[in-house]
């Protein structure tokens, strides 16, 4: 999808923050003022932006959207996530069902330590601080890339006002609400903004927020210390897996169990939908992500050692394979159909 070609990059924190602000009347004013909707319009916008309620699913899809436009230096820290972080745990938790795990049933978060691997850049601290709150004593999240400053105090400091305003909607355990506020305002800091500035700036690696840990280093996280791990829409982009996989076998206990979601579409496809989802087949061009089959991505799990077990949650429409009447690449023939169409997988690891 383009950018308005009005709308030039250095505007767009202003845009951004007029878009998703309180003032509803100087965003109109701003988009009139720069000739990106015309007169004739602003009855339509006025209801359109007034129905952006804050984390509704299009408020965070355009939200995603805008910050990807931002940005263009997005490219190393992978595409961004249209699912809020509460979405991001809902999944986790229907991971650990699926796989009949018993975390998020009663107290057996309490005594674990969880990891966020790939937290993400924009929004670093929301899973992690979502797992905190739902019992277990501490969480890593661990993101390799510099994070986008404002946007990581702006969405913790977000959810946290959420849990504590709505405290219910944010318990996926079976915590009480008691506890869970107790721990949603231990996570509270009035220096949250030097913190986490001191990170992004390379000064340190490792920023504690209460129950919270963000680091940018794995090498940080100690031997054997992590009970459960979870990613979400991380592994497509792994350019290393061995070593990515080396890493999370040294810091994870030997009864550890693992929850990773990932998305084997090709990532062009969700800022261009006018493109096939499954493009890189016929391509070959891999943006961003690094192009594996689930098979391939699975056989090197397995072969790091990891027992796995998987379900697939989404499939692409067969039709969308079987309409193109281009050939798969070489690189991609050789694989089933049915593989080929695996959207996202839901994969258990264990030692
Ligand atoms: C699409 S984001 C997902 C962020 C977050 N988990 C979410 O769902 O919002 C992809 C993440 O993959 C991780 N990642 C990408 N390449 C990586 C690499 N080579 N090694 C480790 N992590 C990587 C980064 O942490 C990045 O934030």
């Amino acid at each position: 999808m383009g950018m308005h070609p009005k709308l030039k990059s250095d505007n767009f924190h202003e845009f951004y923050n007029l878009i998703f602000g309180v003032n509803k009347e100087s965003s109109i004013k701003y988009l009139l003022d720069h000739g990106l909707i015309d007169n004739s319009h602003v009855g339509n916008w006025e209801k359109h932006l007034s129905a952006l309620k804050p984390n509704s699913p299009i408020w965070f899809e355009l939200h995603d959207h805008f910050k990807m436009k931002i940005d263009s230096q997005i490219i190393n820290g992978g595409h961004i996530s249209s699912k809020s972080s509460l979405d991001i745990i809902r999944n986790y938790k229907y991971a650990s069902q699926i796989f009949n795990s018993k975390i998020f049933s009663a107290n057996s978060n309490r005594g674990k330590i969880a990891l966020d691997f790939g937290s993400g850049v924009y929004r670093p601290l929301g899973v992690a601080a979502l797992l905190y709150v739902n019992g277990f004593d501490h969480v890593y999240a661990y993101e390799p890339f510099p994070i986008k400053l404002d946007f990581a105090s702006i969405s913790f400091n977000e959810i946290l006002k959420n849990i504590i305003d709505n405290p219910t909607d944010y318990n996926i355990s079976t915590i009480s609400i008691e506890e869970l506020l107790i721990r949603a305002k231990s996570l509270l800091v009035s220096n949250l903004g030097d913190l986490l500035s001191d990170f992004y700036s390379g000064n340190v690696k490792k920023v504690r927020i209460g129950g919270i840990s963000l680091v940018s280093d794995i090498e940080l996280i100690q031997d054997n210390q992590i009970d459960v791990h979870f990613s979400n829409a991380v592994l497509e982009h792994v350019s290393d897996m061995e070593l990515n996989l080396d890493q999370l076998r040294r810091i994870t206990t030997a009864t550890s169990i693992g929850f990773h979601i990932v998305d084997f579409l090709d990532h062009r496809y969700y800022d261009d939908p006018t493109i096939s989802p499954l493009e890189k087949y016929y391509d070959g061009y891999l943006d961003e992500i690094n192009g594996l089959t689930p098979s391939e991505l699975e056989n090197k799990i397995i072969e790091n050692k990891w027992k796995i077990r998987k379900i697939t949650t989404q499939t692409v429409p067969q039709q969308i394979l079987t309409n193109d009447s281009r050939s798969l690449i070489s690189r991609y023939s050789p694989f089933s159909e049915s593989e080929l169409l695996e959207h996202i997988n839901f994969y258990e690891l264990k030692k």
